[in-house]
C-alpha cells in the first residue's frame, strides 16, 4: 500500500479541500466526473486520474460529493472505488448525507475490510480556502487517529465526537441551525429595511450584537450587496439538508418548528426555479413577500474571510 492519497468529488468544497493536502506536502491523486475541473488542481501539483478504480491502490481516498446516493455511486456502482479487486484502506467521506446511507455504507465497506470515517465540515469553499473550516469526524478512534494530521492540514480545528455516524448527526443539527439562521436573518433584515434602517446598518449592527456570528459576518457583503451570483451553497443542497434535518428529528422524537417552517420556505425558493445561485437569495423571496424591492446598497466591506 502506497502513501497515495485518493480524492474523488472536485466541486466548491472537494477542489478547496484538496489543495489544503497538497499544500501540506500530501501525494494527491484526484479524479472528478466532470473531467474538466480536475485542471486546476493538476496546476497545484496533484496527479489527475482517468478512473476512480486508479485510486483503488490508495492508503486513503476522500470524498466529497453532493447527495447519499452520489457517494454510493461514486464507491460501489460499475466501475466504482471498491467495485474492483483492489481497495483502499479507507474512505474519508465529507459529504453533507443522511445517517442511515452512512451506516449502509459503512456496512458496504468494513465487510470489504476497508475502513470509514465519517468527516463533514462546518464552513464554505471560502472558509475552506482561508483554511478556516471545522472538520468533525466519528468511526473508529484508531482510524481518526492515524489520519488525523491530514484532517487537520484542511481545517482550522478537528474533533472526533464518536464512533458510527455520529458525526452525520452533527452535521444534520448543524445544518439545520445553517437554514434557520439565514431565514431569521432575512425576515428581520427585511422588516428593519421596510421600517427604514438601511441594510447593511443593521446587518452590522446584528453582527456586533450578542446574536451576530462568524456566519451572519460572511453572509453580510452578499445580503447588502445582492451579490448572489457568488454562490457558496445552493439553495437545493440546503433543502436537502433541511429534509436531512427534519428526518432525523422524526427518527429521534424531536419536534422542531422552527426547522419545519425554514424547510417550507427553502422548498418555495427551490420551485421557484432557482438554481445555480447562492442560497442567501432567499433575501429576495422575502423581500418580495413583503412588496419590497430590493436594491444593491454597494457598500464595501469585508466578509473577514480575505487572507
Ligand atoms: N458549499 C458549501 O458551503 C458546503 C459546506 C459544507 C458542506 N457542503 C457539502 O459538501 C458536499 C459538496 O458540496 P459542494 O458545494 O462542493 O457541491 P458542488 O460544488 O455541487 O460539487 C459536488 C461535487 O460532487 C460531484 N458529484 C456529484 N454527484 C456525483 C456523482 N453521482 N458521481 C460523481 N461525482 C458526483 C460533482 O461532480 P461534477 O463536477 O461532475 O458535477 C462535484 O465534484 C455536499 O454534500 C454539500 O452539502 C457544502
Amino acid at each position: 500500500m502506497s502513501n497515495r492519497i485518493g480524492w474523488i468529488g472536485l466541486g466548491r468544497m472537494g477542489e478547496a479541500m484538496a489543495k489544503k493536502l497538497i499544500k501540506a506536502g500530501h501525494d494527491v491523486n484526484v479524479w472528478n466526473r466532470t473531467a474538466s475541473k480536475a485542471a486546476p488542481l493538476a496546476e497545484a501539483g496533484a496527479t489527475i486520474v482517468a478512473s476512480k478504480q486508479d485510486l483503488a491502490s490508495c492508503q486513503a481516498v476522500f470524498t466529497m460529493v453532493s447527495t447519499t446516493d452520489d457517494l454510493k455511486e461514486v464507491l460501489f456502482a460499475e466501475g466504482g472505488l471498491v467495485a474492483g479487486a483492489s481497495k483502499p484502506r479507507m474512505v474519508i467521506d465529507s459529504s453533507s448525507i443522511s445517517q442511515e446511507g452512512s451506516a449502509e455504507i459503512r456496512e458496504r465497506l468494513e465487510a470489504m475490510g476497508v475502513g470509514y470515517l465519517c468527516a463533514p465540515v462546518s464552513g464554505n469553499a471560502k472558509v475552506a480556502k482561508a483554511g478556516k473550516l471545522l472538520l468533525v469526524a466519528s468511526g473508529p478512534k484508531a482510524l481518526y487517529e492515524e489520519v488525523e494530521a491530514m484532517l487537520q492540514a484542511m481545517a482550522r480545528r478537528v474533533m472526533w465526537v464518536g464512533e458510527g455516524e455520529l458525526a452525520r448527526v452533527w452535521k444534520i443539527a448543524h445544518n439545520t441551525m445553517f437554514g434557520v439562521v439565514i431565514q431569521n436573518l432575512c425576515e428581520i433584515t427585511v422588516m428593519a429595511e421596510k421600517a427604514g434602517i438601511p441594510r447593511h446598518v443593521f446587518l452590522e449592527s446584528i453582527n456586533d450584537s450578542v446574536v451576530g456570528s462568524m456566519y451572519t459576518r460572511y453572509k453580510t457583503p452578499m445580503l447588502t450587496n445582492l451579490t448572489f451570483d457568488q454562490v457558496t451553497f445552493t439553495p437545493k443542497l440546503l433543502l436537502k439538508d433541511m429534509d436531512l434535518g427534519l428526518g432525523a428529528a422524526k427518527a429521534y422524537g424531536v419536534p422542531m418548528p422552527a426547522a419545519a417552517a425554514t424547510r417550507e420556505s427553502i422548498a418555495r425558493m427551490v420551485g421557484r426555479g432557482y438554481e445555480d445561485i447562492d442560497f442567501a437569495v432567499l433575501l429576495k423571496e422575502m423581500a418580495a413577500d413583503s412588496g419590497l424591492e430590493l436594491k444593491s446598497e454597494n457598500v464595501k466591506m469585508s466578509d473577514g474571510l480575505e487572507s
